[in-house]
């Protein structure tokens, strides 16, 4: 990719309601015309992988797929946070699946993604998950790390998201992010979709792996949760807490893209084990221990999972 200059937008004002300068959907078009211009011919991704922290290194073969930096593709912002790269790796993946069969399928990941708490608005945290649904990709698997909030669940095991509480503050498809894209009005009573869940379910069972299934309650960071917050997240019936991915699914689904998401816990949320403090750096080091495993059931899941 060369180098290119980045659009840069204005600050966002809440009580300046004139039109941003440069639209999100202008935006995202400019970074969808980069990345058509640098694949040529080659066929457009149909499936995003989403890699969050902890699991950028661990799934197989991701550097054998062309690469374009996210500072290199206009539009796109890079990401500063430990544990996350700023890249995107697409490709043909090919992978035997659990049940001895080999799928093979065109596939971006972000080896990376921004985060509300690093100051990115809500239109710059899903953009690149907009570039490549508008480029013509078809699903979205998320993957996140986060607290668990069900004592009974081990830290290092997996939960499958079934629904999400959207706590965040921020939504991509209020305006200014969402100007231009359509339907404004998305229905969330299916954000993640029923039958990749089971397979996700499946898949996780015939490797041996434990996948938890239930609600991620969203929010801004960077500070972990207070107990009291911690209390509060339970009582609404969540089961696990983190600063990514609600937003993501938001945008995917207006797209109508198909989209599941899973969490690796990598500790118990604030309170819940009186003798742990949270910590990035131990947040890394437990994402990476489970990553291995939940690496291997995305690759299958990216090129198995129906779209
Ligand atoms: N809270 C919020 N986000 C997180 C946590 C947590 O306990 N662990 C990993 N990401």
């Amino acid at each position: 990719m060369k180098d290119r200059p980045h659009l840069t937008l204005p600050p966002q004002n809440p009580r300046d309601t004139s039109p941003p300068s440069v639209s999100y959907l202008s935006r995202v078009q400019e970074s969808v015309n980069a990345l058509k211009a640098w694949r040529g011919a080659l066929p457009v991704p149909e499936m995003v992988v989403v890699l969050g922290s902890g699991l950028a290194d661990a799934v197989d073969g991701l550097d054998n797929l062309a690469c374009a930096r996210f500072e290199d593709i206009p539009g796109f912002r890079t990401t500063h946070v430990l544990g996350h790269r700023s890249e995107l790796r697409v490709g043909r993946v090919e992978c035997v699946l659990p049940d001895g069969r080999t799928g093979s399928r065109e596939v971006a990941f972000l080896r990376g993604r921004n985060h509300a708490y690093e100051g990115f608005d809500a239109g710059e945290v899903v953009h690149n998950v907009r570039t490549l649904l508008h480029w013509g990709a078809k699903g979205v698997l998320l993957t996140n790390a986060a607290g668990c909030l069900d004592i009974s669940w081990p830290v290092g095991s997996l939960m499958v998201l079934s629904d999400h509480i959207n706590f965040t503050g921020l939504n991509p498809l209020a305006y200014p992010y969402g100007a231009g894209f359509e339907p404004r009005f998305v229905d969330m009573g299916r954000c993640y979709d029923a039958e990749w869940r089971s397979d996700l379910k499946a898949m996780a069972r015939a490797q041996g792996l434990t996948m938890n299934e239930g609600t991620y309650f969203g929010v801004l960071g960077p500070t972990y949760e207070t107990p009291a917050e911690i209390r509060m997240m339970q009582t609404l019936g969540a089961h696990a807490v983190g600063m990514s991915t609600v937003l993501e699914a938001i945008a995917a689904r207006q797209l109508g893209a198909r989209v599941a998401a899973v969490s690796c816990f990598t500790n118990h949320g604030a309170g819940l084990s009186p003798e742990a403090v949270l910590d990035h750096a131990d947040v890394l080091d437990v994402g990476k221990a489970s990553a291995r495993g939940l690496a291997k059931l995305l690759l299958a899941a990216a090129v198995s999972l129906p779209l």
